[in-house]
C-alpha cells in the first residue's frame, strides 16, 4: 500500500513497477496516480503482469496532505506556496510602528520553525526584512538550528545591510531583485524548490495572490487586538467585492491560544 502510484520509468531509480514484480507482489493499493506523462501508467503495466492494482484509496487525504506540494509541482511545473502569517483578531499583522513580535503563541511559533524544517524555500519581501530583521532559519525552542535549513529568499530591490541575519551563514540566501511572483516561482522550479513557506509581508503576500500564486493560506489568528497597524494582505487586486478571492477553510485547529486556519483557493468573485 503506498500513496503514490508506482512508476514505469528509469528516473534516479529504475523502474519501481520490476522492483514490484521481481519481489512477487500480487497486489498493489495506491493512493494518487502518477501525474507526470514519463513516469505514469505504473498501474496498467502492473496490471497487464497479473498484479491486482487498486487505486483512488484515501486519495483526497494524500493529495491534501504529504503529496500535495509534489503533486502540484509534477502538474505544474513551479512549487507549491503555503502563504503563512500571523495576524490579530482584527485582522492585523503588526501594530501601526511596525513591530510584530509577537503576535502567534510561542507554540504556534514552534509549529512553524517545524514547519520551515520540511519546506524547500522560504521567501520574505525587502520590507519584512528590514523591518524586522529575520533569521529566517529553522529553530528549537532553545534557538539552535535545526538538521534541515531550506533556502532563504528575499525578494525586492532595496539593497539589505551586509550585517542582516538573513545574509549570516546559518543557511544558504538567494536574493531576486524584481518581484514578479511567476518569475520568483519560476527562479525557485530552477533550484529544485518544490514546497515554498511564503512569510509575507502584507506587500509580497498580495503580489503573489494577485497573481494566483497562493495555492494554500495557513493563518494563526492570534486572539490579541490593535485597531490600527498593516492588515495582513496588502493590495490584491481587489476593487470591488464581487472581486474577491474566495477561499474554502480546509481545517481548523487550536494552536495554544491561537486558532489556525488552514485554507485552498477555490476562485474569484
Ligand atoms: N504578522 C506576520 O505574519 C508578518 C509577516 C511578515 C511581515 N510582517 C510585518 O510586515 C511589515 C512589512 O510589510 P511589507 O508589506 O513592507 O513587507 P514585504 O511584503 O515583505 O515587503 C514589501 C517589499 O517587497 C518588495 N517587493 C518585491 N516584489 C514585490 C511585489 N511583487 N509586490 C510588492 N512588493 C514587492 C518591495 O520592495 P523593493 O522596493 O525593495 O522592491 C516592497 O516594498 C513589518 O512590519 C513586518 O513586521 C508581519
Amino acid at each position: 500500500m503506498v500513496t503514490l502510484e508506482p512508476c514505469a520509468h528509469t528516473g534516479r531509480t529504475p523502474p519501481c513497477t520490476d522492483a514490484l514484480r521481481a519481489a512477487g507482489v500480487a497486489r498493489v493499493v495506491h493512493a494518487a496516480s502518477d501525474p507526470t506523462p514519463q513516469a505514469a501508467g505504473g498501474g496498467e503495466v502492473l496490471r497487464a503482469a497479473g498484479v491486482a492494482v487498486r487505486s483512488g484509496l484515501l486519495a483526497e487525504e494524500v493529495e491534501q496532505g504529504p503529496l500535495r506540494a509534489w503533486l502540484h509541482f509534477a502538474r505544474t511545473g513551479r512549487p507549491h506556496v503555503t502563504w503563512k502569517y500571523a495576524a490579530t483578531l482584527d485582522g492585523r499583522s503588526a501594530a501601526v510602528d511596525g513591530t510584530s513580535k509577537w503576535i502567534s503563541s510561542a507554540p504556534s511559533r514552534a509549529e512553524v520553525h517545524r514547519l520551515r524544517a520540511r519546506v524547500d524555500a522560504i521567501v520574505a519581501g525587502t520590507g519584512t526584512v528590514l523591518a524586522d530583521d529575520p533569521h529566517l532559519t529553522a529553530r528549537d525552542e532553545d534557538g539552535r538550528l535545526l538538521d534541515r535549513q531550506p533556502l532563504r529568499v528575499v525578494v525586492g530591490d532595496r539593497p539589505l545591510p551586509p550585517g542582516a541575519r538573513v545574509l549570516d551563514d546559518a543557511a544558504e540566501t538567494l536574493l531576486l531583485p524584481g518581484g514578479d511572483p511567476a518569475a520568483v516561482l519560476d527562479a525557485l522550479a530552477a533550484r529544485g524548490a518544490v514546497d515554498v513557506l511564503l512569510e509575507g509581508g502584507p506587500r509580497l503576500a498580495g503580489a503573489f495572490v494577485a497573481a494566483g500564486c497562493v495555492h494554500r493560506v495557513l493563518a494563526y489568528i492570534a486572539p490579541m487586538l490593535l485597531g490600527s497597524g498593516p492588515t495582513a494582505l496588502g493590495e490584491a487586486g481587489v476593487a470591488s467585492i464581487s472581486q474577491a478571492w474566495r477561499w474554502r477553510i480546509e481545517r481548523t485547529t487550536m494552536s495554544g491560544p491561537d486558532v489556525r486556519v488552514s485554507a485552498v483557493p477555490i476562485g474569484r468573485g
